[in-house]
């Protein structure tokens, strides 16, 4: 089987001054997942080396750089899927942890559970060697201050809002033993009531990985994407339609239609064959293929 592997760094308006890092942050994340694939690595290895390059990188909203809740702490969510046996693993609310991801996949491997959430979640990373990361691992300046002027805007008759940035990030990966994962990582929206959680560490919904079926990941505004259980969705498209990018473009239609939700989609065939839609203003994608020298990013 031909490797093939693809990323977004979250669906949502990106400011100009940004639209530069979001296309160099997949890229590198969409190089590191590749060169695990072409060493004859796992599918869930580059999925998450690919995620932790982007959770590393504070221009996206998951690990360091993520959004901020109401009360200005980092609650994080997360989730992985690999596509041979249907094995799940997630995280939501965790805080102190610098690539939830990572964590995730423990949850997959190392405990009898899908998904651990909020003190339970992090009794698990102490157990499991996880370090405990500083406040200033995750929250970076920019947040902070945007924190404080949704603090300031609160009090007054007329908020200014600032576009909304793009928000988490995703991976989906077919390995050269035909083995799909796939995984997402986000910081969930920005000013969210503390314990909210989203669509990311909910199989189906932020990302589902069968390699019968193929592999998803999503991005967006959380509870709309809950509500037609995107990622699986995609995936029922694709069976349906056989192409990858009328299965994107079928699921996001649903997303907006149905629920008048808004944000992207990612997958890759079992096949290896990439697609991806979103129905805000931008997403940045990267993908490679076993025909590609490089990879290409859509932004
Ligand atoms: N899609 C990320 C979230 O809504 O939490």
């Amino acid at each position: 089987m031909q490797p093939s592997i693809i990323v977004h760094g979250g669906a949502g308006d990106i400011p100009p001054g940004l639209l530069e890092a979001h296309r160099e942050g997949t890229r590198r994340a969409v190089e590191a997942g590749w060169a695990v694939l072409a060493s004859s690595g796992s599918a869930l290895d580059a999925v998450e080396a690919a995620i932790v390059v982007m959770e590393d990188d504070e221009t996206f909203d998951a690990g360091r750089g993520s959004f901020l809740n109401a009360d200005g702490q980092a609650e994080l969510d997360a989730g992985c899927m690999e596509g041979t046996q249907l094995l799940v693993g997630a995280v939501a609310s965790v805080q102190f942890i610098q690539n939830p991801i990572r964590l995730a996949r423990a949850v997959m491997e190392k405990s009898e559970h899908v998904l651990l959430v909020a003190h339970g979640a992090q009794r698990f990373a102490q157990k499991m060697g996880f370090p405990i990361c500083d406040f200033t691992d995750l929250v970076v300046p920019r947040e902070f201050e945007r924190w404080q002027r949704f603090l300031r805007e609160r009090t007054h008759a007329a908020p200014q809002v600032p576009a909304d940035p793009a928000d988490t990030v995703g991976c989906v990966a077919l390995d050269q033993t035909g083995h799909i994962a796939a995984g997402t990582s986000t910081g969930g929206t920005r000013n969210k009531v503390p314990g909210r959680v989203g669509d990311v560490p909910l199989v189906g919904c932020g990302f589902f990985a069968d390699d019968e079926l193929g592999g998803a990941s999503s991005t967006g505004w959380g509870e709309s994407i809950a509500r037609v259980t995107l990622a699986r969705l995609a995936l029922y498209h694709l069976q349906e339609l056989g192409d990858p990018q009328a299965a994107a473009q079928a699921a996001i239609r649903v997303l907006r239609d149905k629920v008048n939700g808004s944000g992207g989609i990612i997958l890759l065939s079992p096949a290896g064959r990439p697609g991806w839609d979103h129905n805000t203003q931008h997403m940045a994608c990267a993908y490679r293929t076993a025909r590609m020298d490089a990879p290409e990013v859509r932004l």
